[in-house]
């Protein structure tokens, strides 16, 4: 299973080098999870694969992983739970991607799903992914029973209709259209898009056996980061261009979305996002060296451009 080693902290760091390294490692095992395109039925494990191989930064299995090294965790159980992360990731975008949902035709740079394979497929593509992703995890045998049945039921509630990212994507598209408050806009941001990449650095923690004072503060460092992750996506809705995204800018407004650019404007959105994501790089402080990665990958969510 284990087909490399995690990166070690390098002299001459660079965040894009280290990314795409991460990349490599990840999508090397997601490949091993997914049943081959030749499965029957084909076509499903076919939409599978086109959703998740398209692209994508891979930045939630990469926050895993940079937290299970930042406590030295064990690398065989952190590489599923990234996998796991990955999965559920791309079937939230494949189902948010839909006509009934944002009626998106592009992502991750080539023709949505639902585009390419049909909305049928383009759904039960997204369940199968979910599906898999719970059954990766309840699979791994290197971690005691009792953490793995937190993680799968944390992770749950996290994706989940009350307060998860399911819970996110109701406000979402309830929110279409209507005013809304500065706090709505925080609790859809933070259900939709931050509690997926806060529980990816908590049960990373769990499952690097961390204490819980630990687990607290890195969970608190994911929630930060994931509130200005949703921030700077709703920032490059408007800034960015198609091409870079790999995705069509501009539907924020069009889909007259909730967004915080819609809201704050551009600049001070862009001020709240750096905020956030220096006071969870504070929460993460006590890590001192070994949370380098970490503090590098948080810059790296306040000024990416795609
Ligand atoms: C896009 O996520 C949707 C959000 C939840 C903000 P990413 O920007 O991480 O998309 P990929 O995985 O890199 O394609
Ligand atoms: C997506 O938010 C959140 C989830 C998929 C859970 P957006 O709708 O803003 O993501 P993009 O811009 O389509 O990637
Ligand atoms: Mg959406
Ligand atoms: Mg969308
Ligand atoms: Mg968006």
């Amino acid at each position: 299973m284990r087909k490399g080693a995690a990166v070690r902290l390098e002299k001459d760091f660079s965040i894009d080098h280290y990314l795409k390294r991460q990349k490599k490692f990840v999508d090397s095992h997601l490949d091993d999870f997914l049943p081959s395109a030749h499965t029957a039925p084909e076509i499903l494990h076919e939409t599978m694969r086109y959703s998740v191989f398209a692209g994508g930064k891979r930045i939630r299995p990469i926050l895993v992983l940079a937290t299970g090294e930042a406590l030295n965790g064990e690398l065989d159980s952190l590489t599923c739970l990234a996998c796991a992360i990955e999965l559920i990731h791309t079937y939230s975008l494949i189902h948010d991607d839909l006509p009934a949902m944002d009626n998106d035709d592009y992502r991750r740079g080539q023709l949505t799903a639902h585009k390419k394979f049909g909305e049928g497929i383009a759904i039960l593509a997204g369940n199968a992914l979910l599906t898999l992703a719970v059954q990766t995890l309840a699979e791994i045998s290197s971690v005691p029973e009792k953490t793995r049945l937190a993680v799968i039921l944390q992770l749950c509630q996290a994706v989940g209709s009350r307060g998860g990212m399911l819970a996110g994507q109701a406000m979402d598209l309830e929110t279409q259209g209507k005013k809304f408050s500065k706090e709505h806009l925080e609790q859809i941001h933070s259900a939709k898009t931050g509690a997926l990449i806060q529980i990816s650095v908590r049960c990373a923690s769990l499952f690097a056996g961390a204490s819980q004072e630990v687990c607290h503060n890195l969970s608190a460092f994911g929630s930060g980061l994931g509130l200005a992750y949703q921030i700077v996506d709703d920032i490059l809705d408007v800034e960015g261009s198609s091409s870079d995204l790999g995705k069509t800018s501009g539907k924020d407004d069009i889909n007259e979305k909730a967004t915080y650019p819609a809201l704050y404007g551009l600049e001070t959105s862009k001020n709240i996002a750096t905020d956030l994501v220096e006071t969870a790089i504070q929460q993460i402080q006590f890590l001192g060296p070994a949370g380098k990665i970490l503090r590098e990958l948080a810059h790296f969510i306040s000024v990416r451009r795609f």
